[in-house]
């Protein structure tokens, strides 16, 4: 069978065992656009609703059941309702939501997470978003300069300044060692595209030709050290402790967006990696499912962050939830043992596929590393967005809707995602 009428198959088996997911999104549709609060959950023909989740299990409004591994886009390192989490959040709940001042227990967190991730000193906010907006303006006003650098095909919310050339088209995205500056969405002003300079992941020489060209105007380079926002894309040898030595040289502040992977090694990648950058944003999976995101670094760099100088803000910065899950997550759930024996899982897991892909002739890539990776299909390697480009979208999306037809959410939705393990 050809895999288009493989894919049509696989469409009506989905709609006959999901009727009432496509009723609440067509009404949805009408009072939210597309039906969806997030963008990136819908998908064709309409996305699952779900009624509950435990452990690695989630349930549809149907009454399907599915093992999860996109595990809230890798936000659930702790798998659903995690019963310490449970038990500890019920009973924080009734100690109030939200005081308005600080608590000793956010002390205790920062404490925690400046010595885990080798931090002088961090502010919380709550989304990936607010933390990478902060921490470019932190830059920004450290340096005295306006421009920053991002890489092609990363993503680090959205926000205006980094809405630049997170999935461009081949026929915008221009010279592969120049790449073009290409808004991401509607609304993003000109003025705000033409100070982010864009450069290829993986490619050392072009980064440096495009820093040394715009020497003196750069703060900021950030980047996912491992992007997880078109596929997984691992950095090859020498790739990130060439960035920090280019951002020493040129003055510019090295930021490493570890909302993703954070909470998928134990110090993150930079502990992985072994590679310090000045700012490190935290997200997703470190609070158990909770809103907490992280800014830290240097202590001279942080330091800025003066009242009524350098703002930095938020209702429900440090919120008594996020810090309690956060100090529950990080202590007594995501602990080094978790992850040598996740470590151990991933491999089990991407070798699985690996052997699968390989005898059925399949031609595809799977890399991982750690408790997360991906399948990207049609294409041998994958080490920039520019080789994202060549997969083979059509038969990703039929793999995808296949496996929820037979009660597995692979990984998170689109062939840009990853799959998440969670801990046992
Ligand atoms: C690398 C990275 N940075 C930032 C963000 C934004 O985080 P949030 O969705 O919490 O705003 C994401 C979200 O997926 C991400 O993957």
């Amino acid at each position: 069978m050809e895999t288009k009428e493989i894919h049509e198959k696989e469409v009506e088996v989905f709609k006959q065992r999901t009727r009432k997911s496509r009723e609440i999104f067509e009404s949805n549709k009408l009072l939210v656009p597309y039906g969806v609060h997030s963008n990136y959950r819908l998908i064709d023909p309409y996305p699952l609703f779900v009624k509950r989740a435990q452990g690695s299990k989630i349930w549809d409004v149907d009454g399907n059941s599915y093992l999860d591994f996109n595990m809230g886009f890798g936000a659930l390192v702790t798998g659903h309702a995690h019963p310490v989490l449970v038990e500890e959040m019920s009973k924080a709940l009734a100690e109030g939501t939200l005081y308005g001042f600080e608590t000793e227990e956010a002390f205790k967190l920062a404490k925690l997470i400046t010595e885990r991730f080798g931090l002088d000193m961090v502010r919380f906010s709550t989304t990936g978003l607010e933390a990478t907006m902060h921490a470019i303006r932190i830059a920004r006003a450290f340096t005295s300069r306006e421009k920053i650098l991002k890489f092609e095909g990363c993503y680090h919310g959205s926000h205006d300044s980094v809405l630049v050339s997170v999935k461009p088209t081949l026929d915008k995205a221009g010279d592969q060692k120049l790449p073009n500056q290409v808004p991401a969405s509607k609304g993003v002003p000109e003025s705000v595209v033409s100070n982010t300079l864009v450069a290829p992941f993986n490619d050392l020489q072009s980064t440096e030709n495009i820093l040394r060209k715009n020497s003196g105007k750069v703060a900021a380079v950030i980047l996912e050290p491992i992007p997880m926002n078109m596929g997984f894309v691992l950095p090859e040898h020498g790739f990130l402790e060439g960035l920090r030595k280019l951002c020493d040289e040129e003055g510019c502040v090295l930021i490493f967006d570890e909302v993703k992977t954070s909470g998928k090694f134990y110090r993150g990648a930079a502990g992985k990696f072994n590679v310090k950058p000045d700012l490190m944003v935290l997200g997703k999976a470190i609070a158990g499912g909770h809103p907490l995101s992280v800014i830290g670094g240097k202590r001279e760099i942080m330091e800025n962050i003066v009242p009524g100088k350098l703002a930095h803000a938020g209702t429900f910065n440090s919120n008594p939830l996020s810090v309690k899950a956060g100090l529950i997550t990080l202590s007594k759930i995501l602990t080094q043992e978790a992850y040598s024996y996740l470590e151990k899982l991933g491999d089990e897991l991407g070798k699985g596929y690996s052997d699968i892909l390989n005898d059925s002739r399949i031609p595809a890539v799977v890399n991982w590393m750690g408790l997360s990776g991906a399948v990207s299909f049609g294409i041998r390697s994958v080490k920039n967005w520019r080789d994202f480009l060549n997969t083979n979208v059509g038969a990703w999306w039929t793999y995808y809707i296949s496996m929820l037809n037979r009660g597995v959410i692979p990984c998170g939705t689109g062939p840009d995602e990853q799959w998440t393990m969670k801990v046992y």
